[in-house]
């Protein structure tokens, strides 16, 4: 356990130094892990990611990634454990989350890059809000299908009752769940 390297992917929109609940609950669970497994958090909302361009029947290929978006790969690629922190938006995930997600069609065809090798090593969790559990089914089974075609570990989902900042830590469930919900196997 002690050498898990966790990524988190805070895909929000909230404003700078407005903490979502997605967020917090995701702190809750972070919480729990030991001091001394790693843990890298980015908001995907502060980045610069370009949009993705299908340039799979054209050139076939990928130029290796810059800027942000190179920051990305490298924290993709160092991780064992991916964590979406994402709010359910129009029963999906926010735009830049699908962007992240639409470069790896592009990072799966990058020269010297062994991403499908090293995602299918890799376990992905999402930590999820949201008003309502049974409509955020749609946007938890797309995640999961992701895992799924990269062949990755699924950690699961923890889903808690979002709204206005600070809504989730009423829901008490979703708080006791979230320890040790990034250990579970
Ligand atoms: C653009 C947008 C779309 C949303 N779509 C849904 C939705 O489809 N279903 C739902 O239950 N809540 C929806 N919500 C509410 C959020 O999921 C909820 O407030 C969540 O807790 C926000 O997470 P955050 O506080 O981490 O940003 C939406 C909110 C926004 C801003």
């Amino acid at each position: 356990m002690n050498d898990r390297r966790f990524l988190f992917l805070v895909a929000s929109t909230r404003e700078p130094g407005h903490t979502g609940n997605t967020e917090w609950l995701a702190r809750q669970a972070a919480a729990t892990l030991a001091p001394e497994v790693q843990q890298q958090w980015l908001h995907l909302a502060g980045m610069a990611l370009p949009s993705f361009v299908d340039r799979r029947h054209t050139t076939g290929t990928y130029a290796p990634p810059e800027g942000d978006l190179k920051a990305l790969l490298d924290a993709t690629l160092a991780c064992t454990d991916l964590v979406f922190v994402s709010p359910v938006y129009w029963y999906s995930i926010p735009s830049q989350l699908k962007t992240y997600i639409d470069h790896w069609s592009g990072w799966m065809r990058t020269p010297g890059v062994p991403f499908k090798e090293q995602m299918a090593a890799k376990r992905l969790h999402l930590i999820t809000t949201s008003g309502d559990r049974a409509k955020a089914q749609p946007m938890i089974d797309s995640v999961r299908l992701c895992a799924e075609f990269l062949s990755m570990g699924w950690g699961g989902v923890l889903w808690g009752k979002g709204g206005p900042p600070g809504a989730v830590q009423a829901d008490d469930e979703a708080v006791a769940v979230a320890s040790g919900f990034l250990m579970r196997r």
